[in-house]
């Protein structure tokens, strides 16, 4: 059922490390493309200039001592830019919007992961969404074992990605509890199965759900 309250559509990608999304977000953002949407493929925390230097700040390893506080309330300045400059702009204008994470990785991460709890994080998101909130979150769910081998194997952790893996099993279960609570707003799909599965179950689910032009050939 399609009752999105801007012209766009506002799709989100999310997931705990080495769930593949990097991948997805390629493949459905040239589904989107092919079949005609004007897609604006961003991602958080990052997007915009600002965005992109909390960004580096946030995942720097060498700040260590963070606390969660701090965390939370960078990601939401983040945000708050994206939002400002970026996201609600394109949605006015009518595109597909394909975000890289967005305020669930904050339930997840900050909310779950670090123990703040899911109240703090909606304070947030009322004062700086309003009523706005993704048409579509894709969760590519994976075992957190599984998922942090695989982004071990690309190199350097970032401060996040050092974490132990009971943060990522919280993080986890926070993903699928509220894709549970919303499920006309969520898409799971299993981020362990190869990748052509994957990008198939993904759009099968965004076509049951949104007005997505026909895909050609
Ligand atoms: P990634 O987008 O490359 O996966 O990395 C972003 C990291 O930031 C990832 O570990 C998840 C984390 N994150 C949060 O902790 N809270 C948030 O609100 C967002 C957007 C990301």
């Amino acid at each position: 059922m399609d009752r999105s309250p801007h012209p766009g559509r506002f799709l989100v990608l999310e997931g705990i490390e080495g769930s593949g999304k990097t991948t997805q977000m390629e493949r459905l953002d040239a589904a989107l493309r092919a079949a005609g949407h004007p897609v604006c493929n961003t991602r958080e925390p990052g997007g915009t200039a600002l965005g992109e230097r909390l960004r580096g700040l946030l995942l720097d390893p060498d700040l260590p001592g963070m606390c969660a506080e701090a965390e939370l309330l960078l990601m939401f300045a983040a945000r708050a830019q994206h939002l400002s400059e970026v996201i609600r702009p394109a949605l006015q204008a009518g595109e597909w919007v394909l975000s890289d994470r967005f305020t669930d990785a904050s339930f997840a991460y900050q909310g779950a992961g670090r123990g703040l709890g899911s109240g703090r994080v909606a304070e947030l998101e009322t004062w700086l969404q309003g009523a706005l909130r993704p048409d579509l979150v894709i969760l590519l769910d994976i075992e957190p074992e599984a998922g942090l081998e695989r982004a071990v194997q690309r190199g350097r952790r970032d401060r996040i990605e050092r974490e132990a893996v009971d943060f990522f099993e919280r993080a986890r279960d926070a993903y699928r509890e509220r894709a549970a609570g919303a499920p006309d707003r969520y898409l799971v799909v299993d981020g362990a199965s190869d990748p052509d599965t994957v990008a198939e179950r993904i759009l099968a689910g965004v076509r049951e759900r949104l007005p997505l032009h026909a895909l050609e050939g």
